[in-house]
């Protein structure tokens, strides 16, 4: 990656995402990790799908009242980290999260399937459960119903406002080309590191 060549990292990574999502057989094409600051001060890292790109936002989704939702509500600087295998590129996001509007939300809860609509609407997500039956019960009554699934008030989602975005890209020299963006007033510090 030539640095003078793509001063806007947000550009780059959506360029980054499409050449991986053209070649990858994964049907999680837009899984990453998001890191959160834990209550009780341990890192905390899960799977999540980046839903889209709103400039300069990333956007994911999920429940206000899970661990992330209370992670992200106590502590909003996050992280985003994506590894495509197909290209050998890994990108590293430090930004702060906050919440999508109702409006937004209601668009992303439409975009899921009816099943992931339904789970949404009777999991308490992260919560104990006695027996998964009870709730394989209520799912079999939702879809026999085909009834509209009203999105639960805690399903939301954040958007996050990059500060930092690191690319690198292997090489078969060892010498991964590592750029870092640093977010600077209206514009983006940009640094070559060493592999
Ligand atoms: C590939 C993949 C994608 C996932 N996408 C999401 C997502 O978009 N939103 C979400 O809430 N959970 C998603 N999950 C589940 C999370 O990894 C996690 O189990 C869940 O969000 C609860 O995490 P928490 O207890 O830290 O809040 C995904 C899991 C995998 C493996």
């Amino acid at each position: 990656m030539n640095i003078a060549e793509y001063p806007e990292p947000i550009d780059t990574f959506v360029r980054w995402l499409h050449e991986h999502v053209t070649i990858t057989k994964s049907s999680y094409s837009s899984a990453c990790i998001l890191s959160t600051q834990g209550l009780d001060g341990f890192p905390n890292a899960r799977n999540v799908s980046l839903k889209c790109i709103e400039k300069p936002y990333f956007i994911i989704t999920g429940s206000t009242l899970s661990r992330k939702g209370k992670e992200i509500e106590t502590h909003p600087k996050v992280a985003l980290t994506f590894w495509w295998e197909e290209t050998k590129r890994q990108v590293r996001i430090q930004g702060t999260a906050s919440q999508i509007s109702e409006k937004d939300a209601h668009f992303f809860f439409k975009d899921r399937s009816y099943e992931s609509q339904i789970v949404s609407s009777i999991s308490k997500q992260g919560m104990p459960l006695k027996k998964l039956e009870s709730l394989r019960v209520r799912f079999r009554e939702s879809i026999k119903s085909q009834r509209p699934i009203e999105k639960p008030t805690h399903w939301s989602g954040w958007k996050i406002k990059p500060y930092r975005i690191e690319f690198l890209e292997f090489n078969t020299s060892r010498f991964h080309n590592r750029v870092l963006y640093t977010q600077s007033e209206d514009s983006w510090n940009i640094t070559q590191l060493q592999p």
